[in-house]
């Protein structure tokens, strides 16, 4: 149960490293740096000359930033999200992403730091205190590879800790207290882009210790005349985007990234409130890019990349390139979306809109338009919508609207809108005027919501079609796909010559489910073709549901003996009559609160939410609720039931110290049931959640 199960955590498990190293530091050398302004962010000059003050060393150039460095947030490659401290982390590794950099086109899309992370050194340093380059990983040392790199027209990144060793437990070397002969020797191999890690830091003040670094690499610039990039990761403990803007070119926000949706999300809600910090020079920084690892779908990492990019948040690829498949290549060389990333004017976009899982987030733009992402936060399709006036644009009479991941331009009257796949994003950019009549009208198909369906039975699902261009849409034809064994038939038309600006074309649809369909969501694909009046063609894929529901059992039964409709889980899948345990189907233990086992409840772990069809036959619920001891002494959920979408019961925050609660909840005439545990207010961290005895009477 100590695995990373957050960034969160990742982060607190540094913490608790640092704490336990303390007293080991040798304290003399972390004196001997240079003090430094209390608070760098302002105008105070600082104690010695060569730290903080306006100008460098020997009247040299200002040391603080900006420098014009990072104008646009950086871009390029880091090893450690695919190999940590494994082995393939090597000097082929780091020469093979050099090589497909150029080979193909992603120097060209803007790819240009290749960055090594922790592990590239040996433990000790040598008997001059230089850091020793790793000669398993680096035979030639760092300086050939750095050489490599610059032979291809790109830069290269090292890694090391502001602290007196790095992350890793092998227990590489730190550079507290050795900023200015590290600096020294980064620059003189050629180094080009400094991450700096908080691990070990011995509670020096942060502050001090990221701005004895900033001073030390502008010292060695000065001597060697190579600029280096700082990239601050003190894991947004101490509020870099507060103090950092002239201590380093980007700082991280959060903890680790790891390679799942509930991470990737979370990451984002916490670096997506700090916008206005971010600009030209100084960016917030979510972490790397886990695009192309594997733990999540094209849809998720299609969410990521245009997230991080509306974000301007650096775009360091965190997959090994050699072994990637075509569709991560498609991702990280989306130019349109890049685009969005690396604009001048630098601003990081900001929430319009996030109810119901539905995010609308704008970026203005330097020429005046305006990037807009749609991103459905749920797991099931969503229409989201907003407008032009909404994302700030001026009114118009029309605005092109180009879709960045399929690269089309559409016009619009000033609507914004798209049916979003479960956890999807569509990504527009939006200009005003801009000839707009002269492309095909945008158009939007979608499903009313889903109905319950018993196997064997029918129902009706109406589907739309609307135009929200300035131009008609011709020869539109709505299509519905059948799954194995369902039958559908259209009760109305499904063609119309001609759809007006502002006109829909709905179409109702009759679903027969097989006989022995499965309890649960179904989807079917939704189709649409049109053309616009010039005859250019444009295809909409979207998608309608149906829930297959079977009438709930008589008398008092065991949720975890019943089938769901949707479940979502934080941490692996839902579990019947055991805890979440790890990531695993079936590897949880007994369901146990305060040293209570259970034999029978649902063990999920936040943020979660599982449906049941209750069809207006039930009256109640209950529960023992609770954290499961399997979480230690972390974890804070909050439990909730509700029912046809009002919350009819909820526990408040529990922590891991308290003995399972009884949740009772009213549940009468009710449709659905939904059993949700959130974070508690917290975040996501060790919170294994229990219903225990979840029991619905009927
Ligand atoms: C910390 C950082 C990570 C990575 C590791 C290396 O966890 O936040 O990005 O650099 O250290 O040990």
């Amino acid at each position: 149960m100590r695995k990373l199960l957050s960034a969160r955590r990742a982060a607190g498990t540094y913490a608790r490293a640092v704490t336990a190293a303390a007293g080991a530091v040798a304290l003399s050398a972390v004196l001997a740096a240079p003090a430094v302004a209390a608070h760098p962010g302002t105008q105070t000059q600082s104690a010695t000359a060569t730290a903080g003050t306006a100008a460098g060393p020997a009247g040299g150039p200002a040391l603080r930033l900006p420098d014009g460095l990072a104008e646009t947030p950086p871009m390029g490659f880091n090893n450690w999200n695919s190999t940590h401290c494994r082995a393939e982390f090597d000097h082929e590794m780091v020469k093979g992403i050099a090589d497909i950099f150029v080979e193909r086109g992603l120097k060209d899309a803007g790819y240009e730091y290749v960055n090594l992370d922790d592990c590239w050194a040996l433990p000790e340093r040598d008997a001059d205190g230089k850091l020793v380059p790793d000669p398993e990983r680096f035979p030639d040392g760092i300086k050939a590879v750095a050489d490599y790199v610059h032979a291809k027209g790109l830069k290269i990144g090292i890694y090391t800790s502001a602290g007196t060793k790095t992350c890793n437990p092998a227990g590489f070397p730190g550079a507290l207290g050795h900023e200015e002969s590290d600096a020294m020797q980064f620059a003189e191999w050629g180094i080009d882009y400094l991450k700096y890690d908080n691990c070990n830091n011995q509670g020096v003040d942060a502050i001090e210790r990221y701005t004895t670094m900033r001073d030390a690499l502008k010292a060695a610039s000065a001597t060697t005349g190579r600029p280096i990039v700082y990239s601050i990761c003190e894991w947004g403990q101490n509020e870099p985007w507060e103090w950092a803007a002239d201590v380093g070119h980007l700082w991280r926000t959060t903890g680790d990234i790891s390679d799942n949706w509930s991470s990737m999300l979370g990451i984002m809600k916490q670096n997506l409130p700090l916008a206005e910090y971010a600009g030209p020079g100084h960016w917030n920084d979510p972490d790397m890019l886990e695009v192309g690892n594997g733990g999540m779908t094209d849809t998720e990492y299609r969410t990521h990349f245009s997230m991080w990019s509306i974000m301007a948040a650096p775009l360091l690829i965190g997959s090994d390139l050699r072994t990637a498949d075509e569709a991560t290549f498609e991702i990280l060389g989306n130019r349109d979306v890049i685009a969005v990333d690396q604009d001048p004017l630098g601003r990081q976009g900001t929430v319009v809109t996030s109810e119901g899982g539905r995010w609308v987030v704008a970026k203005e733009m330097a020429d005046g338009s305006r990037a807009v992402a749609l991103f459905n936060e749920s797991d099931t399709p969503q229409r989201i919508s907003t407008t032009a006036g909404a994302v700030g644009l001026p009114a118009a009479d029309g605005y092109r609207m180009r879709d960045l991941w399929k690269h089309e331009d559409l016009n619009t009257g000033g609507g914004i809108s798209a049916t979003v796949p479960g956890h999807g994003t569509v990504l527009y950019r939006v200009w005003p005027g801009d000839g707009a009549g002269s492309y095909p009208p945008a158009a939007e198909v979608g499903a009313g919501s889903a109905p319950y369906v018993e196997a064997g039975g029918t129902a009706e699902v109406t589907t739309t079609f609307r135009n929200a261009g300035i131009t008609p849409a011709r020869d539109v034809s709505v299509g519905f796909e059948a799954p194995a064994g369902w039958q559908v038939e259209a009760e109305s038309p499904t063609t119309a010559q001609q759809v007006p600006p502002g006109g829909t074309l709905a179409t109702t649809w009759q679903l027969t489910a097989p006989a022995d369909a499965a309890t649960g969501r179904q989807e079917f694909p939704l189709t649409a073709d049109y053309a616009a009046p010039s005859g250019e063609e444009v295809s909409l894929t979207s998608a309608a549901a149906a829930y297959v529901v079977a009438n709930p059992p008589a008398g008092t039964t065991y949720a975890s003996d019943w089938e769901w409709l949707e479940a979502g889980n934080g941490w692996g899948p839902v579990e019947r009559d055991t805890s979440v345990g790890e990531q695993a189907a079936g590897d949880g233990g007994p369901l146990t609160v305060g040293g209570e086992t259970y034999a029978k409840g649902l063990g999920v772990h936040a943020v979660s939410d599982i449906g049941f069809y209750t069809g207006g036959e039930c009256e109640t619920f209950s529960a023992q609720v609770g954290l499961d001891d399997e979480t230690g002494a972390n974890g804070s959920v909050a439990f909730e039931v509700w029912a046809d979408g009002a919350k009819v019961a909820e526990s408040g925050v529990v922590t891991n110290d308290e003995a399972a609660q009884p949740l009772p909840a009213d549940v009468a005439d009710a449709q659905t049931v939904r059993l949700v545990v959130t974070d508690g207010g917290d975040g996501v961290d060790y919170d294994h959640a229990d219903w225990a005895d979840a029991q619905f009477t009927c």
